[in-house]
């Protein structure tokens, strides 16, 4: 990979010195729709990712090339100009995460040559935006020294997406990649951002990827909508208890409050917020005593509860989501990420994955009428230094 960066580095940007990086996309094993909510989630980095060849300028100028986009050819901008721009397209995540470290007292010095290479499929739900972004955190952290750990980055990157691209999204995505540990998925609890390792020892299963191939719609609105929804339920229970999160209650305290909240709407979505905040502790404990069939059981239950009371699924992560309930060998599958299209999540027994991949890949063309993609993805460590 280095040597291909390199070559197109050099074709594009001109002989001298290049540095390498890397960041991973991310996959979330459960504890989805709970990390605005203070709740816990519990993700995990894996090996496919972003390459970045970067090497520094002389003068102020940022000069961006994709190797995913090579039409597109070079965007050109400067540290002085770090603004939205929509033409700029996949740049604003880069452009916005200098903005962010600008804002936090990290400003750059001098501009750079900067060429990406995404392995991670565009607009899968699998993070590549975030993968992007935790990329240039550790480019301009280690080419201009800024004294900002991986937790920062990912607070900086997360503001850079929240703010400077407007995309309203919680810290996991973010967090996730900046921490991540090969073999090892990511205990968060977004209200404090403590967090733990856990290993994921799937003892003969593997982790398959289901890509539904959707669009992207009307993801973003209908995402900032459950957000508006839950934080209006908040304040309706507030009402009644002192809570500063959905993710402070128990399920029984839950039940107890609800029907302070005044519409069966917002019920439900309070609903899956706790249920599956509590879920995800549940699974964590259960993958740690190394009870798999439970983890498992919880993954299917997340589904539900975010097909049912969250409502974000949508007819093609159902059929893969179902489809693979029905399969041999699978401990547990759901959807992954915001939802609305995007990517599934299964842990499959190894013997039972080419089946899988068949059948499953068969029910959703005959129901949905274009195809599904599968990765059998590793988990791998977070952004890096290549040499
Ligand atoms: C997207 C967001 C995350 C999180 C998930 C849903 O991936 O970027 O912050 O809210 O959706 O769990």
């Amino acid at each position: 990979m280095i040597e291909k960066l390199k070559k197109a580095f050099i074709e594009t940007f001109g002989e001298g010195d290049v540095q390498f990086f890397f960041a991973p996309g991310r996959v979330n094993l459960i504890g989805e729709h709970t990390d605005y909510n203070g709740g816990h989630v519990f993700p995990c980095a894996l090996t496919i990712g972003t390459y970045g060849a970067v090497r520094k300028r002389n003068d102020d100028k940022l000069r961006f090339f994709s190797l995913n986009f090579t039409k597109a050819g070079i965007y050109e901008s400067s540290i002085h100009d770090l603004k939205y721009k929509k033409e700029a397209n996949w740049t604003n995540y880069p452009k916005g995460v200098m903005w962010a470290f600008k804002e936090n007292g990290y400003e750059m010095t001098s501009g750079m040559d900067f060429m990406c290479y995404g392995t991670i499929p565009n607009g899968s739900g699998l993070s590549s935006s975030a993968s992007l972004e935790i990329l240039t955190s550790k480019v301009i952290i280690d080419l201009f020294g800024f004294d900002v750990d991986m937790i920062h980055a990912s607070i900086y990157s997360q503001q850079a997406e929240n703010q400077f691209v407007g995309v309203n999204c919680g810290i996991m995505d973010q967090f996730a990649i900046a921490m991540g540990k090969k073999d090892h998925a990511i205990f968060l609890d977004t209200s404090s951002l403590d967090y733990e390792y856990a290993p994921v020892k799937l003892q003969g299963a593997k982790i398959v990827i289901g890509n539904t191939n959707k669009k992207r719609g009307l993801g973003d609105s209908k995402y900032n909508e459950r957000r508006a929804e839950c934080e209006e339920a908040l304040k309706e229970i507030q009402t009644v208890k002192n809570i500063q999160s959905l993710g402070e209650l128990s399920e029984e305290e839950f039940e107890a409050v609800k029907d302070v909240i005044g519409s069966d709407v917002r019920r439900k979505r309070a609903k899956h917020a706790v249920y599956e905040n509590q879920r995800t502790i549940h699974a964590v404990e259960a993958l740690k005593a190394d009870n798999l069939e439970l983890f498992g059981k919880l993954m299917n239950e997340s589904h539900v509860s975010l097909r049912d009371d969250y409502e974000v699924t949508g007819k093609e992560l159902d059929t893969l989501v179902e489809a693979a309930w029905q399969q041999e060998g699978v401990i547990g599958a759901r959807m992954t990420g915001a939802g609305f299209g995007g990517c599934t999540v299964a842990i499959v027994k190894d013997e039972a994955v080419d089946d899988f991949i068949k059948n499953v890949g068969a029910a959703y063309k005959k129901k949905i009428g274009y195809k599904a993609d599968f990765y059998v993805v590793e988990i791998g460590d977070g952004p890096r230094q290549l040499h």
